[in-house]
């Protein structure tokens, strides 16, 4: 199941209030309950800890779907192929800590997925959120992430910081505030385990006795080594979230590396 979520509740509103395409969405009326449980297994985590952290909402017809991003440059956004496939207008939220208050809101309808996206097995899950007029990097809450070099590697147990807004349970709800879990990465053999389509593309990170992930709405999000402060992954896709023997999946930031900086110049 991908990790995006559709917000099914900004469709009833929208549909209410008639201004679907006319401006953002109103954050405030996303549906939010349970905001005091944690992302599976995560802490709270503010803005100026992870500055290059986005919030993303995807209009696709009139439905919209949460995702996040990393700010790689100050008009380039990373994120999954899935979250931008088919959207009309993209909503970017920088510099806040919570998803319905503060920060920068951008909009754009400019992205590009990676022409080997695979929606099939999630290979080559990647893609560019452009923004032609820039976003206001002020070093603070809104900063750009280092990728990883094209050449490096990534070790079985290195410790890896996911953080967004998804949902704190397996098919529960939104979080209003960032959270952020920490889990060790596996070799690609030991996660064909769960997932035999695999790709070279493709990494695994959890805990065997799961209850730490990512889930649905922090698709697209960074996924960065605690000891380097780089992004080596990317959010892409799990078996539900957090279950016992079922890892989340990322995409391998340095396999995807040389289609980034063709494409964005980073
Ligand atoms: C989440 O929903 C799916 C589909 O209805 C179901 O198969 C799964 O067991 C649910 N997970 C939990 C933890 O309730």
């Amino acid at each position: 199941m991908k990790k995006s979520f559709i917000l099914t509740i900004f469709l009833l509103f929208c549909l209410f209030l008639g201004d679907v395409v006319s401006r953002a969405p109103d954050r405030r009326k996303v549906d939010r309950k349970n905001i005091d449980d944690r992302i599976v297994g995560g802490y709270d985590i503010t803005i100026q800890d992870v500055p290059y952290q986005v919030l993303l909402y995807l209009q696709k017809g009139q439905m919209f779907e949460q995702c996040g991003g990393s700010i790689i440059s100050e008009t380039y956004v990373l994120t999954a192929a899935h979250c931008v496939r088919d959207a009309i207008t993209i909503y970017v939220i920088a510099g806040t800590t919570q998803a319905d208050s503060g920060g920068s809101e951008y909009n754009t309808d400019q992205y590009t997925e990676h022409p080997d996206y695979n929606s099939a097995t999630s290979d080559y899950d990647v893609a560019l959120i452009n923004i032609p007029g820039g976003m206001t990097l002020d070093g603070t809450n809104t900063k750009t992430i280092a990728l990883a070099d094209a050449s490096s590697t990534i070790a079985p147990g290195t410790n890896l910081l996911i953080t967004g807004w998804g949902l704190t349970t397996e098919n529960g709800s939104t979080s209003d505030t960032l959270l952020a879990v920490q889990v060790p990465t596996m070799s690609n053999d030991e996660c064909r385990k769960a997932y035999n389509t695999l790709t070279p593309r493709q990494f695994c990170a959890g805990v065997p006795e799961g209850g730490k992930d990512s889930c649905q709405g922090d698709s697209g999000g960074p996924a960065v080594a605690t000891d380097s402060g780089v992004q080596v992954g990317i959010v892409s896709f799990g078996e539900g979230c957090a279950r016992p023997g079922y890892p989340g999946v990322y995409i391998e930031v340095a396999k995807v590396r040389s289609w980034i900086e063709t494409n964005a110049g980073v």
